[in-house]
């Protein structure tokens, strides 16, 4: 079990208080959570000691490059991939989207087609839609209703000129997991790269790349407790053959091969520092043991928390959730909701009144807000859950949210 004392410890944000003297509550994890002392100091050390670029004769930068190696590898680990060099670095996500996709623009071919879905994130379908100016077909994974994709739309539209599945593991709108095994299992069959964002899904739950059988899986750290830095997990072999945007002077082979310029040093060591510190809520002999039992332990802790929340907002008389139960094993433990009769900004800035910070809109999933109906009454409010999360920000929330 978490010991939810000693983990707020490691978190200085968690102290801010209004002037009313109440003190924060985040529940604006979906958007970036809040960053443990290890890592800050991981980042401020970085410049201390090692700040430098990459392989020079001399002792700091000697350090960046030994940083550099142990983040593929901690990234590696959390990913259950194969080995550091199947670890990119990037900017953010979205920025590792872009990079790819101008690369699949020269290997696709007119009247290929691929496959996005209308739950996810914009990052997860505009730069892979954009290869319709190249005569690509789009196919769209319809969402439903009910928060869950349509896996037999998927079955109907996936054929022998699909090039790439992407596919979000969550939704950081409505916190449905998606079934990427089931979808993993049928594309062993056919020629289709598939490619996973994981980006609401890495703080809540263990990745295995390996077993899931994905070509690329995206990812970012500021959504796991590290800074501001994407990264890219591609199946070894893959990256070397695709034709990316580089200079010649780059190194030509996985994972620098689709790596531009000078990339953040001090972010790295964060987001290194970052797979340790969950690494730290479980026991085990080495770091990819030690991250199977704190996930299980994050898991229990976030999820008695998030269903607890979500059935006492169904107990309110202005909310309602929207999306799937915490019944169902594919939720992770963010909460959108809608008010009868306010707009999500309006319940936004009246949670802020009791220091409360939750977002409100579409957060990009911009789609999956139109699909549901609620794109033309601004969107949701979402709440998440995070490691640092307590039963008394809990119930002061539904207090908060039941004057409202
Ligand atoms: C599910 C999901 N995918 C992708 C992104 C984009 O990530 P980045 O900000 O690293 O580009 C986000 C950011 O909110 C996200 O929630």
């Amino acid at each position: 079990m978490v010991n939810i004392n000693k983990i707020r410890n490691h978190f200085p944000s968690l102290e801010i208080k209004n002037s009313r003297g109440e003190k924060i509550i985040y529940l604006d994890g979906p958007g970036g959570t809040q960053v443990p002392n290890s890592v800050i100091n991981a980042i401020s050390n970085y410049y201390k000691t090692s700040n430098s670029n990459t392989h020079g004769s001399f002792i700091t930068s000697n350090r960046t490059d030994v940083i550099m190696d142990e983040t593929r590898e901690n990234l590696s680990i959390f990913l259950g991939a194969q080995n550091k060099n199947s670890i990119s670095i990037g900017h953010n996500m979205t920025t590792l989207s872009f990079s790819l996709v101008r690369a699949f623009s020269k290997i696709f071919k007119k009247n290929d087609e691929i496959i996005v879905t209308q739950l996810d994130h914009e990052a997860n379908r505009g730069p892979w839609m954009s290869l319709k100016n190249y005569g690509i077909k789009i196919n769209e994974i319809k969402l439903l209703k009910s928060g869950k994709l349509d896996y037999k739309d998927f079955e109907s539209k996936i054929n022998d000129k699909t090039r790439l599945v992407a596919l979000g593991m969550s939704s950081n709108a409505l916190g449905t997991i998606n079934e990427f095994k089931k979808i993993g299992n049928i594309l062993k069959n056919h020629k289709s790269f598939f490619l996973l964002d994981a980006v609401h899904y890495a703080p809540h739950f263990l990745i295995d790349v390996k077993d899931i059988n994905c070509d690329f899986l995206l990812c970012s750290s500021y959504k796991f407790y590290g800074p501001h830095l994407g990264f890219l997990y591609s199946k070894p072999g893959i990256l070397d053959n695709l034709n990316t945007d580089r200079l010649i002077v780059q190194d030509q082979i996985s994972p620098y091969r689709i790596e531009t310029g000078t990339l953040n040093h001090a972010a790295c060591a964060g987001a290194s520092e970052a797979v340790k510190f969950i690494a730290s809520f479980g026991k085990g002999k080495n770091l990819r043991t030690k991250l199977k039992n704190a996930y299980q332990n994050i898991r229990k802790h976030e999820h008695s928390l998030a269903s607890m929340l979500y059935n006492e907002i169904n107990g309110l008389n202005n909310f309602k959730t929207v999306g799937l139960n915490f019944d169902s094993k594919q939720r992770a433990p963010t909460i959108s909701i809608v008010h009868k009769k306010k707009d999500p900004k309006y319940v936004c800035n009246k949670l802020s009144e009791f220091n409360i910070c939750a977002w409100d809109g579409h957060f990009y999933a911009k789609k999956a807000i139109e699909c549901m109906g609620l794109e033309k009454k601004g969107g949701v409010t979402r709440l998440g859950i995070s490691i640092y999360n307590t039963k008394e920000e809990v119930k002061r929330t539904i207090r908060a949210l039941s004057s409202i």
